[in-house]
């Protein structure tokens, strides 16, 4: 995976699924194609199919659990999010958070399925003990701060710091209230690999200027 990287999750937004999750994953791909940025997704698994099949940037699930093939009904397995095209997953989500047991066997799960696993975590202490469970990256998000204008970058600069310190260089991404280039800056200058986002982008009312904005940002 090429580093620094902007994850943008689509979440449940009414903006950012169906077909409007198809429409919106094209603007984060012209994005991608025309500033050369590491733009990635993670859409709803009712949507990621056929996103996965429009568009040639990287795709997440945002969740898979850890079952293999057979009577397992309802559960999304890493084996098919892969078959579907998907590039990664999400895990741990302050909005689908999983014990330590149920989170390494996700974790083992999808890597054995070939995903690339980006799993989250409310604070770096959290995000120290996840890193032992050996995702690719972790993203440390404040849930507090989550879905509100106040960015992780601008008001809790610490948090990313002490991650870096804890989980290591070129291992973490950071979210919660990232809305803008200056966010995506500070959080790269304090050691961050990438920003992990949401409303920022999907309530903008100009997604693909926000992002143009946000990818300015990757830039030292
Ligand atoms: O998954 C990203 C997320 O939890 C942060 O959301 O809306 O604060 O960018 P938001």
């Amino acid at each position: 995976m090429k580093l620094p990287l902007i994850l943008v999750n689509f979440k449940a937004y009414e903006q950012a699924t169906g077909e409007s999750a198809v429409s919106l994953a094209k603007i984060h791909e012209k994005v991608a194609k025309e500033t050369g940025a590491n733009v990635c997704i993670a859409v709803s698994a009712l949507d990621l199919a056929r996103v996965c099949e429009v568009v040639d940037i990287p795709v997440f699930a945002q969740h898979t659990d850890f079952e293999g093939y057979g009577g397992h009904t309802g559960h999304i397995l890493p084996d098919m999010v892969k078959e579907a095209g998907a590039y990664g997953t999400l895990l741990n989500h302050a909005e689908f958070q999983l014990g330590d047991e149920t989170l390494e066997k996700c974790i083992d799960a999808a890597k054995r399925a070939g995903l690339f696993v980006v799993a989250c975590a409310n604070d770096p202490s959290r995000a120290k003990k996840i890193a032992g469970f050996n995702p690719d990256l972790v993203a440390v998000e404040p849930p507090e701060l989550i879905g509100g204008e106040l960015s992780v970058s601008k008001t809790e600069p610490a948090i990313i710091e002490k991650a870096v310190d804890l989980v290591g260089a070129g291992k973490v991404l950071v979210g919660a209230g990232i809305k803008d280039g200056e966010d995506v800056k500070i959080a790269l200058a304090l050691g961050a690999s990438g920003v992990l986002l949401a409303s920022g982008v999907v309530k903008a009312e100009d997604p693909y200027s926000v992002l143009m904005d946000l990818v300015s940002g990757l830039k030292s």
